[in-house]
C-alpha cells in the first residue's frame, strides 16, 4: 500500500504545499492518540469557556486546537491560520505561502459520548504582503488542498488537492497514512438522507417540501423510500456520503433569528464542498454553489445541501435553481 508520501509525490505538488500536508497529518496523528485515551487522559469535559460563537468550548476542542496550532507555527510554509476556537486569525510565518483553516474538532457534542469525531481543514493560497483576515476572504474554489480526518473505529485521512479524492488509513503498528481508496467517488443517486429533523418546523419552504416528500416514500412524488441518518458531526455524514452516497444538509432555519445558519464557510462547507465535488457530487447553499461563495467574514456561517449529484439536484429543484456542474458555461 502507498504511503500519503508516496502518494503526494506522484501528484507533483509543489515541496511547500507537500510539507503543509505533512504538518496537518502528523498533528493528526497526535490528536488522534489524544482523542484514543480519552477519559485516561483527563481531556473529556466542558471547560468554563466561550468560543467567539458563543458556544462552550470542550476540552478536546482547546487541546486539539492548540496541538494543530503548535504544529502548524513551526511549518515555515503556513503565513497564518483561522481556527473554529481562535476570535481572530492568527499571523505565524511572513515567508510562509499558505493560509490554514480549520475546525480542530468536529461534533464536539459526541466526544463526551465516545463517539465520531474529526479535524476538518482548508489550504489557500497566501497573497502577498502581510496576513491579515481579508487574506483569507478567498472563494472556496481558490483551496489548493482540503480534507479532514476521522478518528472512528479507524483514523481516516480524506484529502484533496484537486486531483479526486484519496482515502488514507492510520496504521496504528507504523503510525503511517496507507491509501485505501485511491478514488472516491459519490453514486449520483441515493436513498439516504441525513438532516437535523427536529429543526423541521423552523426550515424554509423549500426544504420542508423537499423532506415531506422523501417522508412520504412510495407514497409520494419520489416514488420509493428514503432512510436516514444523522452523526451530528459533519465530518462523519460527509464520511458516509463519500463512501456510499448520500444527501446531507444543516438547511437554514429560524429557530434563533440571530442564527440562521449552523455550519461554517470558511472550515466546514468549503473543505467539504472541494471533496465533495472533487468526487463527482453537488454542494450548494440552495440557491448557489458553496464553492462560489465570496466569504465575508472568517467565521461566517452558510447553509449547506451535499451529496450525491441527482438528489442534491432535486433538492435544489425545489430551491427553484438547478446547478450541473459538468456542463460548462456559456
Ligand atoms: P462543531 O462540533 O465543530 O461545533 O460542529 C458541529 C456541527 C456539525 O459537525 C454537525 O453536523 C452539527 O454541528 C450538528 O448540529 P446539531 O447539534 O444541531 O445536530
Ligand atoms: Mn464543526
Ligand atoms: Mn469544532
Amino acid at each position: 500500500m502507498q504511503t500519503l508520501a508516496q502518494v503526494l509525490s506522484t501528484q507533483q505538488l509543489s515541496a511547500s504545499l507537500t510539507q503543509v500536508i505533512h504538518t496537518l497529518a502528523n498533528s493528526a496523528k497526535d490528536i488522534s492518540q489524544a482523542v484514543r485515551h480519552g477519559a485516561l487522559a483527563g481531556v473529556l469535559g466542558a471547560t468554563e469557556q466561550e468560543n467567539v460563537q458563543g458556544e462552550t468550548q470542550k476540552k478536546l476542542d482547546i487541546i486539539t486546537n492548540d496541538m494543530l496550532k503548535q504544529a502548524l507555527a513551526i511549518d515555515s510554509q503556513v503565513k497564518a491560520l483561522a481556527s473554529e476556537e481562535e476570535d481572530e486569525i492568527v499571523v505565524l510565518n511572513s515567508d510562509g505561502s499558505y493560509l490554514v483553516c480549520f475546525d480542530p474538532l468536529d461534533g464536539s457534542s459526541n466526544i463526551d459520548i465516545n463517539s465520531l469525531v474529526g479535524t476538518i481543514f482548508s489550504v489557500l493560497p497566501a497573497p502577498e504582503g502581510k496576513a491579515d483576515q481579508q487574506s483569507f476572504l478567498q472563494p472556496g474554489r481558490d483551496q489548493v488542498a482540503a480534507g479532514y480526518v476521522l478518528y472512528g473505529p479507524s483514523t481516516m485521512l480524506a484529502l484533496t488537492t484537486g486531483q479526486g479524492v484519496q482515502l488514507f488509513t492510520l496504521d496504528p503498528n507504523s503510525q503511517e497514512f496507507l491509501l485505501t481508496n485511491p478514488a472516491m467517488s459519490i453514486s449520483p443517486d441515493t436513498s439516504e438522507f441525513a438532516i437535523n429533523m427536529s429543526n423541521q418546523r423552523f426550515w424554509e419552504a423549500p426544504m420542508q417540501s423537499y423532506i415531506s416528500d422523501l417522508l412520504l416514500g412510495t407514497l409520494g412524488p419520489r416514488a420509493r423510500n428514503f432512510n436516514m441518518r444523522w452523526i451530528a458531526a459533519m465530518v462523519g455524514d460527509v464520511h458516509r456520503v463519500l463512501c456510499r452516497g448520500g444527501i446531507f444538509t444543516y438547511p437554514s432555519d429560524h429557530k434563533d433569528p440571530n442564527k440562521p445558519f449552523k455550519l461554517r464557510l470558511m472550515y466546514e462547507a468549503n473543505p467539504m464542498a472541494l471533496l465533495v465535488e472533487q468526487a463527482g457530487g453537488v454542494a450548494s447553499t440552495g440557491y448557489e454553489a458553496i464553492l462560489d461563495i465570496a466569504p465575508e467574514h472568517i467565521h461566517q456561517r452558510v447553509a449547506v445541501i451535499l451529496g450525491s449529484a441527482n438528489e442534491v439536484n432535486a433538492c435544489l429543484e425545489y430551491h427553484g435553481q438547478h446547478y450541473d456542474d459538468q456542463e460548462p458555461e456559456c
